[in-house]
């Protein structure tokens, strides 16, 4: 006896750093997963390796088709949809306000908010027809506060904050659950991209060694915290923003003990 056994799981985004550790454990703890990503080579080969309980589907969380087809896709290889997932997600290239593109800023909301937004829309229905749900939103704790030359990404993510807090009103009496996780630093290609000012990578300008826990994020530090909110052991949490950053906002470790 697993803890999902029996429940099928839509991640989108399911085939990056942190969506296929996502899959994986999903699928490791008994639940049919339906990986959705834009990636499809990647997509197809992660179904494979995990074989029955898996599929893939062509989702590009910008697409009200797309998801149409991947809600499909879920009920009818499983017969329902219980969790989904909202972890598809990009960042913008370092720019300040003034000259950030508006194409940037457009691409950037609209595949990390309104893609949260057409994501819990078209997944609604099939968790009351499943009779409830969990959908759990990936943010960040660039979402909790300003960060210059980030103002694309940070408007949304500190966006899919209050759209999940609506949707955890309109839902709730639908036995469905809606909650946010702001990952801080993960190790995964997202901060291989540049960082501000720098022509190196977030990861290589980013030290975490001044804070409370001196290591980069894991994927599976993330995956853990996502298994328990999609559990029926977090049946009393909703709308609801969890922080997994390793202490990060609190600031240096060192500086606070010298102050
Ligand atoms: N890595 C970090 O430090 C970090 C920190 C905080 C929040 N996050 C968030 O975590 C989530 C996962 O990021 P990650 O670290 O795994 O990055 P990643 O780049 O490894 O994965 C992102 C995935 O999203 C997919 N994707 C991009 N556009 C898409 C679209 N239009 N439709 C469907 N899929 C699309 C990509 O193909 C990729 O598989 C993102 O929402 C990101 O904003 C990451």
């Amino acid at each position: 006896m697993h803890r999902f056994d029996d429940r099928t799981v839509l991640v989108t985004g399911g085939t990056g750093g942190q969506g296929s550790s996502h899959v994986r454990a999903f699928h490791a703890e008994g639940a049919n997963v339906v990986i959705g990503d834009i990636d499809t080579a990647r997509g197809v080969a992660l179904a494979d390796e995990l074989g029955a309980r898996a599929v893939f589907t062509r989702l590009d969380v910008t697409d009200e088709g797309s998801w149409a087809a991947a809600v499909l896709t879920a009920e009818s290889a499983f017969g329902t949809l219980d969790v989904l997932v909202n972890n598809a997600g990009v960042q913008n290239p370092p720019a300040p306000i003034e000259t950030t593109d508006p194409a940037v800023w457009s691409r950037v909301l609209g595949i990390n908010l309104t893609g949260t937004f057409l994501g819990i829309r078209a997944a609604a229905p099939a968790l009351r027809r499943a009779a409830g749900g969990v959908i759990v939103n990936v943010a960040s704790t660039m979402g909790l506060g300003g960060t210059a030359h980030y103002a694309p990404y940070v408007a949304s993510k500190w966006a899919v904050r209050g759209l999940t807090q609506t949707a955890a009103l309109e839902l709730g009496r639908d036995g469905i659950r809606v909650n946010t996780i702001h990952p801080g630093v993960i190790a995964t290609p997202f901060i291989h991209e540049p960082a501000a000012g720098a022509t190196t990578a977030i990861a290589d300008v980013y030290s975490p060694e001044p804070f409370a826990v001196p290591r980069l994020g894991e994927p599976t530090d993330v995956t853990r915290l996502l298994l328990f909110l999609a559990s029926a052991e977090a049946s009393f949490i909703t709308g609801s923003e969890y922080v997994i950053d390793g202490g990060l906002l609190l600031g240096p470790a060192l500086q606070r003990s010298a102050a």
